[in-house]
């Protein structure tokens, strides 16, 4: 069985909906599924994973979280993103996508396989959006 490992951070919710969408997604086409807050998640379990995504909303000025997500993600190499298939997802609200766009180059730069652009919602995900999370779920169990 395929493990992929969700991480995410969520201040009010809507990334959180967004990552348990993933997760179902990606149990639905029978992988191993861990779901983890930032907090608890560790670049270990990011290593020993298949396929990882990673959920986080823009914060501070088109930025990630600076108190836990910054510092997680910072901690990452090649070691444990080189070639693994990596979806990124979060929402946001006044902005135009730059913090999601600037993640994904980080990402890449450290050759992880990066899902499209990433996947973005404005505020609350719709009912359509969720349903997009669900198919990140699937491709990467796949
Ligand atoms: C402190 C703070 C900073 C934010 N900075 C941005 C920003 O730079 N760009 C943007 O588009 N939205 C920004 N937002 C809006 C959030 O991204 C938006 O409310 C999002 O839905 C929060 O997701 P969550 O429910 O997963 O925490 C900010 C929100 C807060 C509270």
């Amino acid at each position: 069985m395929k493990k992929v490992l969700v991480v995410y951070w969520s201040g009010t919710g809507n990334t959180e909906t967004m990552a348990k969408q993933v997760v179902k997604g990606a149990e639905d086409a029978g992988a191993e599924v861990t779901l983890k807050t930032v907090s608890e998640a560790a670049a270990d379990m990011v290593r020993e994973a298949a396929a990882i995504a990673f959920g986080c909303p823009a914060m501070g000025a088109e930025v990630l979280e600076e108190g836990e997500m910054e510092p997680f993600i910072a901690g990452l190499s090649r070691a444990e993103l080189g070639g693994k298939p990596l979806g990124l997802f979060g929402s946001y609200d006044w902005g135009d996508g730059q913090w999601m766009r600037d993640w994904a180059d980080r990402m890449k730069a450290l050759e992880a396989a990066v899902d499209g652009e990433g996947l973005i919602t404005q505020l609350i995900p719709s009912a359509e959006v969720l349903e997009q999370c669900h198919e990140l779920g699937k491709r990467l169990a796949g």
